[in-house]
């Protein structure tokens, strides 16, 4: 497999409302309106560009994903990028391969875009969290 495009951008942050705000009013960006997921324990906002999105996650419920993130973050911050792939069993099988640790169970989840995923644990990664979604 090679990755492919970067999908989204996702920045995690304590107030949606403000973040979304700040790209529609001084950005001047297409902002979705706030959708609760709470399957995911996050609420999403995406901001429209004409190469990518921005996924602006506000923790939703005491277990959100984004938490533990937010506290060492406070003000918020970039949480992930997100490339796309073909197929999300033979990048699982080569990430696997490659010695790259997977969260969670290992396996490709449903992601908040209804799409198959994996989450690449940041320390192999120069410190970044990465998602790769098959699209
Ligand atoms: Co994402």
């Amino acid at each position: 497999m090679e990755i492919g495009r970067l999908n989204h951008v996702a920045i995690a942050t304590p107030d949606i409302a403000a973040s979304s705000k700040i790209y529609k009013d001084i950005l001047g960006a297409k902002v979705s309106a706030p959708v609760p997921q709470p399957d995911h324990g996050v609420v999403t906002v995406f901001v429209e560009l004409p190469n990518t999105k921005i996924e602006l996650l506000e923790p939703l419920g005491e277990n959100s994903p984004i938490l533990s993130f937010l506290s060492k973050n406070p003000k918020g911050g970039i949480h992930h990028v997100c490339y796309e792939v073909e197929d999300i069993e033979a990048a699982c099988a080569q990430m696997k391969a490659k010695g790259a640790t997977i969260t969670g169970d290992g396996r490709p989840k449903i992601g908040a875009h209804g799409k198959p995923v994996i989450f690449l644990h940041p320390k192999d990664f120069g410190g970044t969290l990465i998602e790769l979604e098959q699209v």
